[in-house]
């Protein structure tokens, strides 16, 4: 959207923009988001649920499976990174549609055996710091390790040796490039992720010329980034990524049988943005899968995707409390804040904040001219939830609802700041 474009655009308009085919799923009539057949604001009161709260859609979901596959070759699996939104229903969803889980904690291991046991061979660990139980859980299941670190690697074969249970191991790879565009960047140069790339030679080595160990080699690991909407410079890293696999295991005779490359594939959550162009990326996907292939017969490629997957499912309601004006401004101050929605506050990861895309949920079709301050409920000034943002006149008791919250959303904040209520979930009817 350019700014003209954007400065007499409909919550409607802004929800496709920045939803892309997944708005498509969000059922609305009359300028109103509904819940089943109801309005969803009508629903809200009807029903007494309260806000602040999140509500989910999971045809959202189904929508952006769909957009990923498309553009996957045949033998590129798709994992979901948990840590995107740990919601059970969520992962009980999509266990029926991807191949695999990522986790990152014994909790969202536990998740996984319990929801998905089917699916615990195809589940990973990853993550600096790794507690004895987290290894000895990933063990005793049959999870695979993505190693951080060669302790790490001493400490899983002590354990494996331990319980006699052989542990399956991919190195995680800290290559020597960043990619560009990524929003929050985890390779390259000195980092708590992953083993130097330049490491790792020496460690399959040693791997190889253990005659006792209870490491089941298995491949590698590659996590390069967040949130990156640039096709090329993606692509651009799988080729890299692909390239210094293929050294790193030339170099020491060793094949991998299974490879995660990673992802990182961004969201729009700004309205002047451009969203991720999926067929633009599609043939250094195609490229990669091919070449493993003709490296390695038969390897195992995953892509492991968390926030693409769900961030469109979810859309943060809440209600404004109080309107007021303070020297000029004219403040919404409402139920909802940082406590539950800490990226919307701009303090999860931004170097500055941007206004996320909001939608007064009654009123779609209305023109967004009102430019309003939102504010939480938290007496401090980090409590924001918009700035200058262009929204549709809007009064007490109206709610508002934030777009792209289905990540890194409620499981990422600090629910017991000021220990206002617990924040609900609900989802919504088709
Ligand atoms: C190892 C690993 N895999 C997957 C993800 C998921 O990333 P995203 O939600 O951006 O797809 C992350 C996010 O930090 C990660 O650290």
């Amino acid at each position: 959207m350019n700014n003209q474009a954007a400065q007499s655009a409909t919550g409607l308009d802004v929800l496709h923009h920045c939803l892309g085919p997944a708005a498509s799923a969000w059922p609305q009539a009359n300028g109103r988001l509904l819940h089943g057949s109801e309005p969803l604001g009508d629903w809200l009161k009807r029903s007494g649920q309260s806000t602040p709260a999140y509500v989910y859609h999971l045809a959202a979901i189904d929508q952006q499976v769909a957009v990923v596959r498309a553009v996957l070759p045949s033998n590129l699996h798709l994992h979901y990174a948990i840590k995107a939104n740990p919601n059970q229903r969520i992962i009980q969803h999509l266990s029926r549609q991807i191949d695999g889980f990522d986790c990152a904690s014994l909790a969202e291991m536990q998740q996984i055996i319990a929801i998905a046991p089917d699916k615990a061979a195809q589940a990973s660990i990853a993550g600096p710091a790794k507690s004895d139980d987290e290894l000895a859980f990933a063990i005793s299941h049959g999870i695979l390790i993505n190693a951080e670190s060669a302790n790490e690697l001493r400490r899983i074969q002590a354990l494996a040796a331990q319980k006699k249970q052989r542990a399956r191991v991919a190195l995680r790879i800290n290559p020597p490039f960043e990619v560009k565009g990524s929003g929050m960047k985890m390779g390259g140069g000195a980092r708590p992720f992953g083993i130097d790339s330049e490491d790792i030679p020496t460690l399959i080595r040693q791997w190889q010329a253990e005659t006792s160990s209870w490491i089941d080699l298995e491949g590698f690991h590659l996590y390069t980034g967040s949130q990156n909407r640039d096709a090329t410079a993606l692509g651009a890293g799988f080729r890299a990524a692909m390239d210094l696999i293929i050294e790193l295991s030339q170099a020491c005779d060793f094949t991998p049988r299974h490879l995660n490359l990673g992802g990182g594939f961004g969201v729009v959550y700004h309205p002047q943005d451009a969203p991720l162009d999926l067929a633009a990326l599609q043939p250094a996907l195609l490229e990669v899968s091919a070449t493993a292939q003709t490296h390695w017969p038969g390897v195992r490629l995953n892509l492991e995707l968390g926030r693409y997957l769900v961030a469109g499912a979810g859309i943060y309601l809440t209600r404004i409390v109080d309107k007021k004006t303070s020297r000029g401004k004219t403040y919404l101050l409402c139920d909802g804040g940082m406590h539950h929605h800490l990226a919307l506050s701009g303090n999860l990861g931004q170097i500055l904040r941007r206004n996320w895309p909001i939608i007064a949920i009654d009123q779609l079709n209305a023109p967004c001219t009102h430019p309003f301050d939102l504010a939480g409920p938290l007496c401090t000034p980090l409590d924001v939830l918009g700035q200058n943002q262009e929204l549709p006149e809007l009064a007490v008791s109206d709610v508002i609802g934030v777009l792209q919250s289905g990540a890194y959303g409620l499981s990422a904040s600090p629910n017991g700041f000021l220990s206002h209520p617990a924040c609900g979930e609900y989802f919504l009817r088709d």
